[in-house]
């Protein structure tokens, strides 16, 4: 990877509307595989089905389930949340629902990032609806301070300051899913 001049962390493409990285790459290695011991321990005796969110969580996904040491399957709903660009407003449309049968499973949750709680309220309300034996979450990152909405989530990657982030997976606009760590987005410039 090419980085700026300054160390920031931003690569050169990305520079114009980026900021220095919040969680860089080696952190979030570290933190993704001390997820999964976690995870492994936990769901010993029975795997759970891991249900990621598409898009977001796509890198945390393919990262998370190599760090779990157990039989696991992996399903992706795709939802998309009206809203303004940077907020969603908690009304949830499934684009893309599960394919596998949840009853009598245990399904664990893997998110991206929880802001209001709007988005992950309603899926728990939806996936509980079929009957697994549990749903628990692992979001990689929550926002403090943020959250309109009781949260119960049983592992978390990151609290970070409330702040729009690209990179890992998060997107603005679709761009930026394709940095390697997380950074708090400026918008475009000019920032000189
Ligand atoms: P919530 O419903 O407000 O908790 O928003 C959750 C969803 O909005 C996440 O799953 C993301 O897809 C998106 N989102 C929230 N905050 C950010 C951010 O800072 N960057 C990119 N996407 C975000
Ligand atoms: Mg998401």
């Amino acid at each position: 990877m090419t980085l700026d001049e300054l160390g920031t962390g931003v690569p050169r493409w990305a520079e114009a509307e980026v900021g220095p990285v919040l969680v860089d790459a080696g952190r979030l290695a570290v933190r993704v595989n001390e997820l999964g011991a976690q995870i492994t321990a936990d769901y010993a005796d029975d795997p759970p089905l891991l249900v990621a969110v598409l898009k977001g969580a796509m890198l945390f996904m393919s990262d998370l389930c190599r760090a779990i040491a157990l039989p696991v399957d992996v399903d992706f709903m795709a939802v998309s949340s009206y809203g303004s660009a940077t907020k969603t407003s908690g009304v949830v449309r499934i684009v893309k629902d599960l394919d596998a049968e949840l009853d009598g499973r245990h399904v664990l949750v893997v998110e991206d990032i929880i802001d209001s709680g709007l988005t992950l309220n309603y899926l728990r309300r939806y996936l509980h609806a079929r009957e697994p034996k549990s749903v628990e979450v692992c979001a990689l990152l929550v926002k403090e301070g943020e959250q309109r909405v009781e949260l119960d989530l049983r592992y978390v990657g990151f609290t970070i300051p409330p702040e729009f982030v690209v990179g890992y997976g998060l997107d603005v606009a679709e761009r930026y899913r394709n940095l390697s760590g997380v950074h708090v987005y400026r918008g475009p410039g000019p920032w000189q």
